[in-house]
């Protein structure tokens, strides 16, 4: 048992099998924290939902303003000795022949209450030992440990507002992962990283052996590997016809060229093979056909031979495979990758040929979009087929956005596990409280009230909605670009030695 911190009075409607009064005699007291009650045979787990003091002294304004008027009550009475403490618990559930169970009778009147014992609180809350370590949690010596099967055996989704600590709670995560020693069962992370945060791990002493990053504007996918039902996810306004032609076009290209021992061809081959197709005489459908696929070929990804680089050869147990979209402009390349990418890693998976991974995407509302046009929705369906399909194979997602309502509920609903951190938009808030079970109005509030670091991580991964302050990270932070500070002290100079040239030359 821990330091005791009060006894259970009778409320008007407490003790119930929901909530009970105790007054205070320990100021540790806080709002927020565990207590436990022994009672009736069994452990009974709270936390402390709010605090009120009363003072008898101060009840009826007429005596205290009359008592005011010639002078002070504080000085004419003990006053100050009869001010009480009263804490409010909300009941967890009790804990009982080894096991948590709702509470089905109240704690007895009369009941001393105690702080929380780490041990138990650790056990309540689900933690374990060789979990992840993500922080700390309020007001109680106990470190947030959370099962990574438990946080990874289905998806999760990291919301928040931007600048509130998504990315770098991520890269707490990240270390966790690569950290984790091979008996403790080690899983592949693949990041998509839009905004180049997640190098820095590359040139970290301790991750940098087992990160490898590959920029996105150097991949380059061979048209042989690429399937008909792709070119079509990437050109949705193609028409029935069109569809017919172009994946006619390409499997012909396919086996006449299997047949005549060449097996590779370009874009320029499917141009010709589009020409030539007899599927129809439409020539204004074919030159439009064709158009769109110029579309495709202007992102400059697609070649004729070579596959750059083999990702999938860096999707290793306990390795990070960082994806940098930093280099690239253009979202439908981003979200054409994304969805070749996750296709693929999610057959292989399938297949067992690689390892269970975690595939953690930055910016998720720009790859699974809610209500996206046709041509933005890339790779959507991908997203969602792993969501809904992907925690029998040992395939997880884990979602990151700062745009929770315009990212797809069909993913956001898949995901069992919410990590939330500071978010103040109304809508935003809406949206996460619909989309993750047990976010009650006190938490939701709690979350407008979050400082940046601060996250409530809520469902599969935890047993009760708990707030942890994330740790601080141990690798080095480094991203692309340089700071504005820099930008602009490269500015000036660059200009300086312009205004020198002029000079010189006058
Ligand atoms: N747990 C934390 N501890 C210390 N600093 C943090 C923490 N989380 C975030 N920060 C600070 O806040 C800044 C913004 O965090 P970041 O993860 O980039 O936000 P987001 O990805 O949500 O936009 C970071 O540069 C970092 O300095
Ligand atoms: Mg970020």
């Amino acid at each position: 048992m821990g330091t005791k911190l009060g006894k259970i009075i009778t409320g008007e409607e407490s003790p119930s099998t929901a909530e009970f009064l105790f007054v205070i005699d320990n100021p540790i007291v806080k709002k927020g924290q565990y207590v436990e009650v022994n009672s009736s045979g069994q452990k009974f787990f709270g936390y402390v939902s709010e605090i009120t003091k009363s003072n008898r002294y101060f009840e009826r304004p007429e005596s205290v303003a009359e008592y005011e008027r010639n002078g002070s009550m504080n000085e004419k009475f003990p006053s100050d000795s009869w001010e009480y403490s009263v804490a409010a618990v909300k009941l967890l559930g009790s804990f009982k022949d080894g096991a948590f169970i709702r509470a089905f009778i109240p704690p007895s009147p009369g009941s001393d209450v105690h702080d929380a014992e780490p041990e138990m609180l650790k056990r309540f809350l689900g933690f374990e030992d060789d979990g992840l370590l993500l922080g700390d949690i309020e007001h109680h010596d106990v470190k947030a440990r959370v099962s990574m099967t438990r946080l990874f055996q289905k998806h999760v989704a990291i919301l928040a507002m931007s600048g509130a600590g998504k990315s770098y709670l991520m890269s707490v995560i990240l270390e966790e992962l690569l950290d984790r020693p091979k008996e403790k069962g080690r899983v592949a992370v693949i990041v998509v990283d839009i905004h180049g945060e997640y190098i820095g791990f590359r040139h970290d002493a301790r991750y940098g052996g087992a990160t490898k990053i590959v920029d996105g504007s150097e991949i380059t996918v061979p048209l042989k590997k690429i399937s008909p039902s792709s070119l079509q996810e990437w050109l949705p306004n193609l028409s029935p016809v069109q569809r017919e032609v172009l994946s006619d076009a390409l499997i012909g290209l396919r086996i006449g060229r299997r047949e005549s021992g060449d097996r590779y061809y370009s874009m320029k081959d499917l141009a010709e093979a589009i020409e030539a197709s007899d599927k129809t005489d439409d020539a204004k459908s074919k030159k439009a056909l064709k158009r769109a696929l110029g579309s495709i070929k202007a992102l400059k990804f697609i070649t004729a031979k070579e596959e750059n680089p083999k990702m999938i050869a860096d999707v290793k147990p306990g390795h990070l495979l960082i994806l940098d979209f930093s280099t690239i402009d253009d979202l439908r390349k981003k979200q054409i990758l994304v969805s070749l990418f996750a296709r693929k890693l999610f057959k292989l998976r399938k297949k067992g040929k690689v390892p269970p991974f975690v595939l953690v995407v930055e910016e998720a509302h720009n790859f699974a979009r809610e209500k996206a046009e046709a041509s933005e929705a890339i790779s959507k369906s991908v997203i969602e087929t792993i969501a809904r399909e992907g925690r029998k194979f040992g395939a997880s997602l884990c979602l990151i956005s700062q745009r929770p309502v315009n990212l797809s509920t069909t993913a956001l609903s898949q995901c069992n596990t919410h990590i939330i951190l500071r978010v103040t938009n109304p809508n935003d808030l809406e949206h996460i409280q619909m989309s993750a079970e047990g976010i009650d109005s006190r938490i939701a509030k709690s979350i407008t009230s979050l400082k940046v670091g601060e996250a409530i991580l809520v469902g599969e991964a935890v047993n009760y909605p708990t707030f942890v302050k994330i740790r601080k990270r141990k690798s080095e932070k480094r991203e692309r670009g340089k700071p504005l500070h820099e930008q602009a002290i490269e500015f000036e100079n660059s200009q300086k030695k312009k205004d020198e040239g002029v000079e010189a030359f006058l």
